[in-house]
């Protein structure tokens, strides 16, 4: 459900011939992608609905579409949970955000920090969590949800903003970051889907948070681009984005402990070094 660039990863991770992969989105130019790289379609707005029809023969799901972007609803979960309302499911995999967490003023945290979103995007995550695990409960179907922070890999890099010289905030002023590597989450997703460990939350990142001025700088430097410019975060107000002060304002390290030991993951790509390194290899 939301079959973008984890979803492809994740199919290209199942066996056809143990697997049927349907990837549900919602743009021709997707469900064109999806038919080359040979994958059914099901193509769906999740804002106009879903037929029940349409998922009825859905065994595991892996939920992967992000939820509108106002209000401090997910309706798109309430869409997709009410399609497969009489359908029998054996588990859901939800993607969700470590902003559900909100500021931690840099904290080490864990799955048991409290859950305080300080944005709407956080919010609408909380939301479609509770709406989930309720629902999973109700139905008696498993559910894994996943705390998910920045996604980074090949084609998922902030170079366009590097290439603009756009600025980032200075590093006395910079938040923590965590990440995770986009071929790492989608192994994580399929090792969710399969292992005995369920109906819980996993915290997910490469256990490495740094500043996101050093994100930025990093890729910068592997990519052979200039550094960005950087500001003080009251100059920041008024030269960022409002997209990407949201992300300025949460601080928090993200501890992977019950990633690696209860899921039994071994990450490909333990740190941003490694990640990126093999981003520009090919
Ligand atoms: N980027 C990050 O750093 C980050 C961090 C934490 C969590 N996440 C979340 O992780 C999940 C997977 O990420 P990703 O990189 O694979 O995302 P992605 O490439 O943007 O894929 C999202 C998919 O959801 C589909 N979708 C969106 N709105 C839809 C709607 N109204 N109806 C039906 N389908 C819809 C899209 O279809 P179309 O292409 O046709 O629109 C696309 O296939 C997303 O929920 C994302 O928000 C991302």
């Amino acid at each position: 459900m939301g079959c973008g660039y984890i979803g492809r990863r994740i199919a290209r991770l199942l066996p056809a011939e143990r697997y049927r992969v349907t990837g549900c989105v919602r743009s021709d130019e997707s469900a064109a992608a999806l038919s080359a790289a040979g994958i059914d379609v099901l193509q769906a707005d999740l804002d106009a609905g879903l037929s029940p029809a349409s998922v009825s023969e859905f065994d595991e799901l892996y939920y992967l579409a992000p939820p509108p972007r106002s209000g401090d609803a997910d309706t798109r979960m309430a869409t997709v949970l009410q399609a497969l309302n009489s359908h029998r499911l054996r588990r859901i995999v939800y993607i969700s955000t470590s902003a559900v967490y909100g500021d931690c003023r840099g904290a080490w945290i864990t799955e048991a920090q409290a859950l305080a979103p300080t944005s709407g995007r956080g919010r609408r995550r909380l939301d479609a969590e509770r709406q989930l695990t309720a629902w999973c409960e109700q139905q008696g179907v498993q559910w894994t949800v996943l705390r998910v922070p920045g996604i980074y890999g090949p084609g998922k890099l902030p170079l366009a903003r590097l290439e603009q010289g756009l600025p980032v905030l200075r590093e006395a002023d910079a938040p923590y970051t965590n990440r995770i590597h986009g071929d790492d989450l989608a192994m994580i997703c399929v090792a969710a889907m399969q292992s005995p460990a369920c109906n819980t939350v996993f915290n997910v990142s490469d256990g490495h948070p740094s500043n996101m001025t050093d994100y930025f700088f990093r890729v910068a430097d592997a990519a052979g681009l200039p550094r960005p410019p950087t500001v003080a975060r009251a100059e920041a107000e008024q030269v960022l984005s409002q997209g990407m002060l949201s992300f300025l304002a949460d601080s928090r390290r993200m501890k992977n402990d019950k990633l690696l030991d209860q899921l039994g993951v071994s990450l490909m790509y333990p740190d941003l070094e490694a990640g990126l390194d093999g981003c520009f290899r090919d």
